[in-house]
């Protein structure tokens, strides 16, 4: 090998941990992982959303650091549940429920999203909330937490 092409293949070696230390662009998504979001799913509410907040460990290059993320889930029998991000898909504020109009509602800019599916009724989210994966073991639920990017019709993860 000559000392150009070692040089090169050293550049390329380097460039991916390089670039993704520096530019959000080069960064793989991280593995998503199972979170307990429930002890108990026969202390649950059935047939109106309810949020769970929980602190999540975030590995960003070589800082970690901690983030307190919310997420929606809901029920009607304590059996399936569905799961969405409380994240709105707009700009980022935390959605809430309004239990008088039976949806969700960012209070930031109005969006307004169903209750059912999380599709947008109303305001300026581009996309309805992010779904996330759920299951029941044992009586817990577990929500597998992504974080996606906002702004964007495509559901993007980070
Ligand atoms: S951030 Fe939710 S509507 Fe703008």
């Amino acid at each position: 090998m000559s000392i150009a092409s070692a040089v090169l293949t050293g550049l390329i070696a380097g460039f991916t941990p390089v670039a993704a230390a520096l530019s959000p662009a080069f960064r793989r998504p991280r593995a998503a992982r199972w979170v307990r979001v429930v002890p108990d799913v026969n202390s649950v509410d059935i047939g109106v959303p309810f949020k769970v907040d929980f602190i999540d460990e975030v590995q960003d290059g070589w800082i970690e650091s901690r983030a307190l993320r919310s997420v929606w889930l809901s029920t009607e029998d304590a059996v399936e549940f569905k799961a969405w991000s409380g994240v709105c898909t707009h700009l980022g504020c935390s959605v809430s429920f309004d239990t008088e109009k039976d949806r969700f509602h960012c209070p930031c800019h109005h969006g307004l999203f169903d209750k059912q599916s999380g599709e947008v009724l109303g305001g300026p989210p581009p996309r309805g909330l992010d779904p996330l994966p759920v299951k029941v073991e044992n009586d817990e639920v577990f929500v597998q937490y992504v974080t996606f990017r906002v702004g964007t019709e495509r559901r993007e993860p980070l």
